[in-house]
């Protein structure tokens, strides 16, 4: 298996042609509803039900492509890109990527194995983790994983373990970037308050200069430990370009304090994700700031490849293999969440629309208002003549679209929400014992389940209740 595990299977994507696009596979159609690439989006939650999730295929390959094709166009050395797992690690989503060629970032014994089960090449996949359990390392040692190292103590357990097992192992080390430059940058709220250089240093993330050296030092009179790569994953989220490339050029400045320090130099640096993406309706990370001006990852890819290049050539270090982990910008935009339109309340200052989809789906809207943007499914070309708050059913506020300009929604219609593929599924919550809602995989005029919908039972079948209670409430 190469970059590409399946790449004589291409799949050809065929854009849409919309009476209003949102992207090239989401957008109004001829009959005024909205459409997930060839489907009524009402017909699909007729068939599937509400709330459901709503994943366009394309639009996840086409993202995964254009991002890959970016860097690979602009980057003087190798690429390799592993997608996020953790922004939606549903098992087709899996398989899509390994069709793509795209390896993946894990986290936890859970994602690898999805990750491994759909076929994965090991090859491809990293192991992340600050608190990494034996199972875990066994798992990626058994099955040749690169391991992102993010303890002190980490590297002796993990040789244990491949010794024990007969094996050799790639490390890699988690690095806590200096990033000083980015003093007087802020980032999103969602991530605490302060500049991203205080959200960055705050967190419990990466190994120290001396660490790292040490963890190398220490590494190199290992024998079945083999030094692979640097890590770094800038979460803090920004519109702009210039944090990231901040970023990937202290990368390339510690290779050089590394080798300096230790003759190793890293041959592979992993710059994380943490990549955002702007629409023109202006709803994403940053809220009403991420439209047509946010970065292209053309932007990206050229400023990326132009400071590690500099910074390469400044300390004559040869230019290193790429790792990037794009997570939300491949998985975001190709989701739509739906829910239907129950109590419509008018209050004396507001009114409130409630839906079956809630916090407990679209978590980040609770956090950042305008999130995510919100269109009626039917008959979307009606005027939005009243500003609502789109609710959900759960015991607190439930805001999951705040001040939207929507037309007279009533009991039986549905609303979506946009650019939702990313952290909905994967980050859901089962609050109020609420169901988890289904996801159908849309592909052309295809559609498929992808994730079933929870029922009560599986809500209720954890539940024990020890006998001797029992015997109390019934005696
Ligand atoms: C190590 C690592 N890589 C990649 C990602 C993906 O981030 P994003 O979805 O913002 O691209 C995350 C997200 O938490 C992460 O922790």
């Amino acid at each position: 298996m190469g970059d590409s595990q399946n790449s004589e299977k291409i799949v050809e994507l065929a854009p849409k042609d919309y009476k209003l696009s949102y992207s090239d596979f989401v957008g109004i159609g001829n009959n005024g509803n909205l459409w997930v690439e060839d489907c009524d989006v009402e017909e699909l939650v007729k068939e599937y039900g509400s709330p459901l999730l709503i994943i366009s295929e394309s639009q996840f390959r086409q993202s995964f492509r254009q991002f890959k094709k970016a860097f690979t166009d602009n980057y003087n050395g190798e690429v390799e890109i592993l997608y996020a797992n953790k922004s939606n690690n549903s098992l087709a989503l899996r398989h899509i990527m390994n069709q793509e060629g795209g390896g993946g970032d894990c986290f936890g014994v859970n994602e690898m194995y999805i990750s491994l089960l759909a076929g994965t090449n090991p090859k491809m996949l990293v192991l992340n983790g600050s608190n990494k359990q034996d199972e875990e390392l066994e798992m990626a040692i058994t099955n040749g994983l690169c391991i992102n190292i993010d303890s002190m103590d980490e590297l002796t357990r993990i040789s244990d373990i491949s010794t024990k097992l007969n094996k050799s192992v790639e490390i890699g080390i988690r690095l806590a970037l200096d990033l000083d430059s980015l003093a007087d940058k802020t980032g999103v709220f969602m991530h605490g308050p302060g500049t991203l250089k205080e959200q960055s240093d705050s967190t419990k993330w990466g190994m120290s200069r001396e660490q790292t050296v040490e963890i190398v030092k220490s590494a190199q009179q290992l024998e079945n430990i083999h030094l692979k790569e640097t890590h770094f994953h800038l979460s803090r989220m920004t519109n702009e370009v210039e944090p990231f490339a901040v970023m990937a050029r202290e990368m390339v400045t510690w290779s050089h304090y590394i080798k300096e320090n230790t003759g190793w130099t890293p041959p592979c640096i992993d710059i994380g994700g943490g990549w955002t993406y702007g629409r023109w309706y202006g709803t994403g990370p940053n809220s009403q700031i991420d439209d047509e001006n946010a970065p292209k990852y053309i932007d990206y890819a050229k400023r990326i490849s132009e400071v590690i290049g500099e910074e390469a050539g400044k300390y004559n270090l040869p230019l290193p293999k790429l790792r990037i982990e794009p997570g939300r910008l491949i998985s975001g935009p190709c989701g739509v969440a739906v829910g239907t339109v129950g109590a419509v309340k008018q209050g004396d200052r507001k009114k409130w629309v409630n839906l079956d989809l809630s916090t407990n789906h679209l978590s980040w809207a609770a956090i950042l208002d305008w999130y995510y943007h919100a269109v009626p499914v039917e008959n979307t070309e009606r005027d939005a003549t009243e500003t609502v708050d789109i609710v959900g059913p759960l015991c607190n506020s439930d805001e999951i679209g705040k001040h939207r300009k929507m037309p007279p929604l009533v009991r039986g219609e549905h609303v979506a929400f946009l650019d939702a593929g990313g952290y909905v599924e994967s980050q859901a919550a089962r609050y109020n014992a609420q169901c988890l809602p289904a996801t159908v995989l849309v592909f052309n005029e295809l559609s498929e389940i992808t994730t079933e919908r929870e029922q009560l039972r599986d809500v209720s079948s954890r539940f024990r209740v020890p006998p001797r209670l029992l015997a109390q409430s019934f005696s």
